[in-house]
């Protein structure tokens, strides 16, 4: 998971939000998109194709390209939006929370809304760039930064809170993704990861309890779907 260049980098760190998104549109196709965060609709910059982009990035694959990512990042999860909905239950004024595997950052965005200091990752710089322009507003209360799982850590402490929707869809990505959130937690804090309870998940649920986390699991639903609710598996250490 390394496919970055130099600007894009650069941009992520110095950029204002002209030179974001002057960079993404190099990039990609973008968009601003009206989204419910955190109870009020704002605006989210998100990809004007993740279809064409994932098609894309398998023709790549299939021709023998060496360090194509999917981009998965380049849609928008409903997962998301039902851990946006769970945070309603936590107090998070000030808290230092941690995403992970972020996208395009509504759960880390809803929970810099409700007042926490936000820490927003992902392993690929492109959403990035789209979550520094959406969190400019905010920019007291969020960092934008890269981290890879199991490669890239972050200095200065634990955090008490850590974020993740939609992660666990990987069965390869699982033990680098414990390492991270064994290195990344503080004691006593939490870990909230939401998925639309796929099958896939089922099985990292009991795959995370071997390695000894405490498991507790709550159900979202969502007034879009009320068919299809979302799940927030609740990890401690
Ligand atoms: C299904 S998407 C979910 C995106 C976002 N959390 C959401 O719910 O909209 C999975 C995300 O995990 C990120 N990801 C995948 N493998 C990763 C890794 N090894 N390290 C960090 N992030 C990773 C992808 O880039 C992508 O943004």
């Amino acid at each position: 998971m390394n496919e970055t260049n130099e600007s894009s980098t650069e941009s992520l760190e110095n950029g204002c939000p002209e030179a974001l998104a002057i960079e993404a549109s190099g990039r990609f196709q973008w968009h601003w998109e009206e989204v419910n965060i955190a109870g009020k609709i704002r605006k989210l910059a998100v990809a004007s194709d993740p279809e064409g982009m994932l098609i894309d990035a398998c023709e790549r694959q299939d021709a023998g390209e060496k360090g194509v990512i999917d981009p998965f990042w380049a849609t928008t999860w409903r997962a998301a939006s039902g851990l946006d909905r769970y945070l309603n239950h936590l107090s998070l004024e000030n808290l230092r929370v941690l995403e992970l595997g972020c996208g395009t950052g509504h759960a880390g965005l809803a929970a810099a809304c409700r007042g926490a200091q936000v820490v927003l990752t992902d392993g690929v710089i492109d959403p990035l760039l789209l979550v520094k322009m959406s969190t400019w507003e905010l920019r007291e209360h969020c960092e934008v930064r890269q981290l890879r799982f199991g490669i890239d850590h972050i200095e200065g402490g634990g955090f008490p809170l850590i974020l993740g929707s939609d992660i666990t869809y990987l069965r390869i990505l699982w033990p680098e993704l414990d390492r991270c959130l064994r290195e990344h937690l503080s004691d006593g804090g939490q870990v909230l990861l939401s998925d639309p309870y796929r099958i896939i998940a089922n099985e990292f649920r009991d795959w995370i309890q071997e390695r000894g986390w405490s498991y507790c699991e709550h159900k979202v639903d969502l007034e879009d779907d009320p068919a299809h609710p979302i799940r927030v598996m609740q990890l401690t250490a």
